[in-house]
């Protein structure tokens, strides 16, 4: 059911959820601060319980209400990357909900950049946790129309167009001057890093991790195969005998030797590629095949996060 932006501050003041745009995925949104409204996201996500959601903010300068330190390094990254697909996990305030933190001691924070999104928050006045408007291990929504097939015609979309980035948010936890990276995103590793002045921390045991990062994640219906190149994935569909449909990665003449598999092409470009990804494999599921078969991104830095929602929705 689709809602204007003054139906949506409604709802969302009396504690019900509205999905809503942002410009990496649709989230699924409620006061993050009514505990009643939180309870609702988890259940119609079918979503663990100790499996914690970001809180949107209009501005940087409302860390202050969540956050129990805001240390420089934090406040270099939110000033680099804010509004924007850039998540920052940091002590919660005793007083933030362990719902919405997922009984961590840590709240995670976004100021998105999507003008929609920002004139709700500003206008309700209200600070919004949103995890993305999917069911539970799925693909996230980058159109309204996403969000009602995952989630039913029932649930209150405010339709802000396809999201321009396309996937979720990269989230970094950052504790003093040391930082970790949760989750792979648009924002590159080596952009924060060169903020930083020093590499993320590895796999350190008393750093929050992301409690979400399940490796099964970000599927589609069908089950995908991921080939490491074309050549593969076309030798493969010469010997199947499963019907199938092929993501490939830029056109090309050998295109053409893929008979009785349907393909569709995402851009050479990774950040285009990010922005056509969950809607191409939305319109894969579509197509009722057997088998969707994915090319690998080229082995480069800029294909990193969208290599790590293949090879989640391929596990
Ligand atoms: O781009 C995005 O981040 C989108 C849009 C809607 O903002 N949201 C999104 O939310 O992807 P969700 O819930 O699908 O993923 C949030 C991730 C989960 O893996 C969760 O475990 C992690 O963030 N997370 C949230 N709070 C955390 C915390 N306090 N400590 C560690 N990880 C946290
Ligand atoms: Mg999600």
């Amino acid at each position: 059911m689709l809602v204007d932006t003054k139906q949506a501050i409604v709802l969302l003041k009396q504690g019900q959820v509205v999905a809503i745009p942002t410009e990496t995925v649709y989230g699924l949104a409620a006061d993050a601060s009514n505990d009643k409204a939180l309870r609702q996201i988890y259940a119609i996500k079918q979503r663990p319980a100790d499996n914690p959601l970001i809180v949107h903010i209009a501005a940087a300068s409302q860390i202050s209400d969540w956050a129990a330190e805001f240390p420089p390094l934090a406040q270099k990254l939110a000033k680099a990357f804010w509004p924007g697909p850039f998540t920052l996990v940091l002590p919660a305030k005793p007083h933030v909900s362990l719902i919405v933190r997922g009984n961590q001691p840590t709240v995670a924070l976004r100021v998105p950049s999507h003008e929609l999104a920002l004139q709700l928050l500003k206008e309700s006045g209200l600070a919004l946790a949103a995890p993305s408007a999917n069911k539970f291990t799925q693909l996230s929504p980058t159109t309204a129309s996403h969000v009602a097939t995952s989630l039913g015609e029932d649930i209150p979309v405010l339709d802000g167009g396809a999201c321009k980035v396309g996937i979720e948010s990269t989230i970094v936890s950052v504790i003093g001057d040391d930082w970790q990276l949760l989750r792979l995103g648009m924002v590159s590793e080596a952009s924060i890093e060169t903020l930083a002045g020093k590499p993320a921390l590895k796999n350190q045991v008393d750093l929050p991790k992301a409690p979400g990062q399940h490796l099964l994640h970000y599927s589609p219906k069908t089950p995908i195969k991921l080939f490491p190149s074309r050549e593969a994935l076309i030798n493969y569909v010469k010997v199947s005998k499963k019907s199938c449909a092929a993501l490939l990665i830029g056109e090309g003449e050998d295109i053409d030797k893929l008979p009785n598999c349907q393909h569709l092409t995402l851009s050479k470009q990774a950040m285009q590629a990010a922005e056509q990804l969950y809607s191409a494999l939305h319109a894969m599921d579509a197509f009722n095949v057997e088998q969707l078969l994915v090319e690998a991104p080229p082995n480069a830095p800029e294909w990193l996060a969208i290599l790590d929602r293949l090879t989640r929705a391929a596990h």
